[in-house]
C-alpha cells in the first residue's frame, strides 16, 4: 500500500522536499536596537550577497518593540526570524540560544547596533569553512583593528586591563577576548554550552577559555564604529564581572560568576560592619549591643544596595519592589545568623577547634544567604 509519509534517507529522517539549508547563521542579540536592526540585517544581507545565509535576532522583550520591526521583515523574507524571549535578559544568554537555533554548520554573532563592521564576515567564513582556524574573531586590538572611536576611555583601560589579565591567567591567546563578533561552527558551541555562562556579556572569552587548548583561533582586524541610535546596555561594571568570570573559570567552574559577586559584596559588607562598629564604640556611653546592632542593620543594607546594583544589575529592583526586596534581604539575612550560629555550635561541640567552628557557620551562612535571596529578594528562576 502506497502512504503519503515524506520519502526516508539512510539516516531515517525524513525529507520534506529540497529547500537549500544556509551555510552561515548570523546571530543578531538585540536590546532596544528598534532603529539599528533593520540596518544591521540590510548590511548582513549584503555583504554575504550570493551565498546561503539566515539571520537570527535574539530579542530580549524589548519594550521598544524591536521584535515587531524584525517580524516585520520576517514576513517579506524567511531567512530572517526573531527569537523573543520572555522574561529572561542577558547577552552571553542570547547569544548562546542564537547560535543553537541555527541550521547552519557555521554560526557566527555581531552587534546590532552597527558598530561591527560587517564587511569582515566573508573573510571569517573563508578562515572557518577552509579549515584554517576553529574560531575567527572580529578583532580591535590588532594591527588594522581600533576601538577608540566607539569606546569611553574608562571602557578602553578597563577593557585592555582585563585582556591582559585573560592572556595571563587563562592563557587565552586572544587580543580582544572581549569582542562580541566571532565566527564557529555550531558542533562546537553545543559541546561546550553545559561549560558556558548565562550571565554577563562575555560569551567569546568563555568559549575560549572552556574548549581545549588546541583550537586554533584567527583574528580579522575591523575598527569599532561609533554607536548612533540608541544606547549601551554595557557600562564600567563590565569590567568586575569580567574579572569575577576568570576567577570562575581558574575554580574550575565550581562556582557561578554571581555567586563570586556576592561573595565579594559580602567581603565589603564585612568592613563596612567593622568601621560603624568602631566608630560606634568610641562614641560615649552606646553600649556595644547597640553599636553592634547599628553596624548589622548598616552592613545588611550596604549588601543588599551594592548586590541590587552589580550582583544583580541584569535583573535590578527599583520603587517598590526594591523596598520589598530590602525587607526581604533583611529577613534572609537575619535566618542566615541563626544558620550560621547553629552550625558552628554543632562543628564546636564535635570538634573544639574554634575556628573550623567560625568558618563552618560562616560558610553555611553565606550560602544560605546566597540561594534564599537569589530565591526571594531578587526571584531568580
Ligand atoms: N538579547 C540581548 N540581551 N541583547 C543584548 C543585551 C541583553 O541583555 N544587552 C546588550 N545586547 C545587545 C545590544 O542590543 C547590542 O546589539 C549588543 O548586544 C552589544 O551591546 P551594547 O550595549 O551595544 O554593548 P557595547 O557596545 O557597550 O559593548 C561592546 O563592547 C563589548 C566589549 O567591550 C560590544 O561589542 C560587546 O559585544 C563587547 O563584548
Ligand atoms: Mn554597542
Amino acid at each position: 500500500m502506497k502512504t503519503m509519509s515524506p520519502a526516508s534517507e539512510p539516516t531515517g529522517l525524513p525529507v520534506y522536499g529540497p529547500h537549500p539549508a544556509p551555510e552561515i547563521t548570523v546571530v543578531l542579540p538585540t536590546y532596544n536596537e528598534r532603529d539599528n536592526v533593520p540596518i544591521a540585517i540590510e548590511r548582513v544581507a549584503r555583504a554575504l550577497d550570493g551565498r546561503l545565509w539566515e539571520i537570527i535576532v535574539v530579542d530580549d522583550d524589548s519594550p521598544d518593540g524591536t521584535s515587531d520591526v524584525v517580524n516585520a521583515i520576517s514576513e517579506r523574507d524567511g531567512r530572517v526570524r526573531c527569537i523573543r524571549r520572555v522574561g529572561r535578559r542577558g547577552l552571553s544568554g542570547a547569544c548562546v540560544e542564537g547560535m543553537i537555533a541555527a541550521a547552519s554548520p557555521i554560526v557566527a554573532v555581531m552587534d546590532s547596533d552597527l558598530q561591527h563592521d560587517e564587511t569582515i564576515l566573508p573573510r571569517m567564513l573563508e578562515a572557518v569553512k577552509s579549515g584554517s582556524a576553529d574560531i575567527a574573531v572580529g578583532s580591535r586590538y590588532v594591527d588594522g583593528g581600533a576601538s577608540n572611536e566607539g569606546l569611553s576611555a574608562v571602557r578602553q583601560a578597563g577593557s585592555k586591563l582585563a585582556n591582559g589579565l585573560a592572556k595571563v591567567l587563562l592563557g587565552v591567546r586572544l587580543n580582544d577576548p572581549m569582542s562580541g563578533f566571532f565566527m564557529l561552527r555550531r558542533e562546537m558551541v553545543e559541546r561546550l554550552e553545559p561549560k558556558l555562562s548565562r550571565q554577563g556579556f562575555k560569551i567569546l572569552l568563555d568559549i575560549v577559555a572552556s574548549a581545549p587548548r588546541s583550537i586554533r583561533v584567527v583574528e580579522v582586524p575591523f575598527s569599532f564604529r561609533e554607536r548612533v541610535a540608541g544606547e549601551s546596555k554595557l557600562d564600567e561594571l563590565v569590567t568586575i564581572e569580567f574579572l569575577a568570570l576568570i576567577l570562575s573559570k581558574l575554580l574550575f567552574n565550581a562556582v557561578s560568576v554571581r555567586f563570586i559577586l556576592f561573595m565579594g559584596v559580602g567581603a565589603t559588607g564585612v568592613v563596612v560592619h567593622l568601621a560603624v562598629l568602631r566608630a560606634g564604640l568610641v562614641v560615649p556611653g552606646i553600649a556595644f549591643e547597640v553599636a553592634q546592632t547599628v553596624a548589622t542593620v548598616v552592613a545588611m543594607t550596604w549588601n543588599f544596595f551594592l548586590n541590587n546594583w552589580l550582583t544583580y544589575r541584569d535583573r535590578r529592583l527599583h520603587g517598590l519592589a526594591m523596598v520589598r526586596g530590602l525587607l526581604s534581604f533583611y529577613l534572609v539575612c537575619s535566618l542566615g545568623v541563626v544558620a550560621n550560629v547553629g552550625v558552628a555550635g554543632m562543628v564546636h561541640e564535635a570538634d573544639q577547634v574554634w575556628w573550623v567552628a567560625g568558618i563552618a557557620g560562616a560558610v553555611i551562612g553565606a550560602v544560605w544567604n546566597y540561594a534564599a535571596s537569589a530565591a526571594l529578594t531578587w526571584r531568580v528562576r
